[in-house]
């Protein structure tokens, strides 16, 4: 391939790379990679270097890179039509059998599916929807948002502000006031060492209820969660935690909205988190898995309950006020179609959950009585290590000894890609659902090497 030389300089000059400490990359301080190829599990780089990516790009190429089957399809819809808009009532072949595919996979009580390109703009139109239904209700007070610290929705207004990590509020005036945070579900981190697993729930249930309690129910509109927290640390609810939110949440009639751009289609082992956690959702987030991430495309899932009120409002209202020029793009519809049916047929979902396990025993072999490893916690084709100076009384490393960040490193070193998460010394692994136990175990023995190198 013809080698532009002037590319790492242009990157620095001319490239805003998001999530990044943008004066130490313009400084040559933060390193640059330029990923010119993937193949399966892997992904190689202009240097030549080949490496497993244990996260799957930003866990989204849930089918793996290289898959013919959807580029076919993205490059035969470009070329029959590569874009018609989907307002008053157009569509296209593939995004009305997406929508068909989704709801056929989706948790029976919902009923339509709204089309946008990313996971953000998916939660942005998740609050619209939520505000429009109250109002047509004749609720106007009821308008809140209940978010979980820790919980990662997106970095828009609205969306960052859900977010629940310091990072994306600072300095950018967030979070916004229709938008208050409660209790992480994240039983390793509880305040009180002494709290059972059970006893744990029932404070993060009698936190929420005080919160409703102090704002008035009638003011709170909904309740958004990922299934299981994923940006915020990979952190697998405690048991029985969703069946008792939800039994709050109806009392108040709060709706949910289940936030599945990580765990949607397959990632935990089941179709949707929803399924396996039993979460009852009056909105499903999609997006990432959905193309597997060949095409920006995202998904707002509508229930039934919260679709007749829409109906509803347009009967007194006139249309939707609501819409991209991108909404259900035509090649992101092609590369979902493709994506979805290569999922059926290659068993992905079931061997998410199948390999998912034997990574997440095979982690917890090497690293369960380590001294400073916390927890070895996930669940399906998703896992996470956290590390402490002491594992004895849960001793923390301070932020600014980058313990994460350089085990990352560490990792990258011996070729194995897995993420540093943004809040506390936690490696996350997300990788494509079609890794293998060999690979599952090679991810394993060069993180016991990247730890011991930087830990001894
Ligand atoms: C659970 C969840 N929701 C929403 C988003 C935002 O998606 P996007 O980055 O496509 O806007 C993400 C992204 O990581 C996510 O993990």
């Amino acid at each position: 391939m013809l080698k532009n030389d002037h590319l790492e300089q242009w990157d620095r000059e001319n490239f805003f790379h998001p999530s990044t400490h943008l004066a130490d990359f313009a400084r040559g301080n933060v390193p640059q990679r330029i990923v010119t190829g993937g193949q399966g599990c892997h992904i190689e780089d202009r240097d030549g270097n080949r490496l497993l990516d244990a996260f799957a790009g930003l866990y989204c190429v849930n089918v793996g890179y290289g898959r013919s089957d959807i580029a076919d399809a993205i490059a035969a819809q470009a070329k029959e039509l590569a874009y018609y808009h989907s307002y008053v009532g157009h569509g296209t072949e593939a995004s009305i059998t997406l929508a068909k595919m989704i709801l056929d996979r989706a948790p029976d009580n919902m009923s339509k599916v709204y089309f946008g390109l990313g996971g953000s703009d998916a939660n942005e139109t998740n609050v619209k929807l939520i505000w429009y239904y109250n109002n047509i209700l004749g609720r106007p007070e009821k308008k809140k948002i209940i978010s979980r610290w820790r919980g990662y929705h997106g970095s828009g207004l609205v969306t960052g502000s859900l977010t629940g990590l310091e990072l994306f509020h600072k300095k950018f005036d967030l979070p916004l006031a229709q938008v208050i945070h409660t209790e992480a579900p994240y039983y390793y981190r509880r305040e009180n060492l002494e709290q059972t697993e059970a006893e744990f729930v029932a404070h993060c249930v009698a936190e929420l209820e005080a919160m409703i309690d102090r704002e008035g129910a009638d003011t709170i509109a909904a309740f958004i969660g990922e299934p299981v927290l994923g940006t915020g640390g990979i952190v697998p609810p405690p048991e029985g935690y969703w069946a008792a939110i939800q039994t709050v949440l109806d009392k108040h009639d709060i709706l949910l909205v289940a936030d599945e751009v990580v765990t949607g289609f397959g990632r935990l082992g089941t179709m949707f988190g929803s399924d396996h956690y039993g979460m009852k959702p009056d909105l499903i987030t999609i997006a990432k898995g959905l193309t597997s991430a060949y095409a920006p495309l995202s998904g707002s899932i509508v229930s039934d309950k919260m679709w007749k009120v829409l109906e509803q409002g347009t009967d007194e209202n006139g249309p939707i006020g609501h819409g991209w020029t991108y909404s259900a793009h035509p090649i992101g519809a092609a590369a979902g179609v493709a994506n979805l049916r290569l999922i059926d047929e290659l068993g992905l979902i079931n061997n998410a959950g199948e390999v998912g396990a034997y990574l997440n025993a095979a982690m917890a072999d090497a690293f369960g009585t380590h001294a400073n490893v916390g927890e070895v916690r996930g669940t399906g084709m998703l896992c996470a290590l956290e590390f402490v100076k002491q594992r004895d009384g849960r001793v923390y490393f301070d932020a600014s000894d980058k313990v994460g960040p350089s085990i990352a490193a560490a990792l990258l070193a011996e070729g194995v890609i897995a993420r540093a998460m943004p809040q506390g010394d936690i490696l996350g692994f997300a990788p494509p659902f079609c890794l293998t136990r060999e690979e599952a175990d090679e991810v394993v023995g060069k993180t016991v090497k990247a730890v011991r190198a930087v830990l001894g």
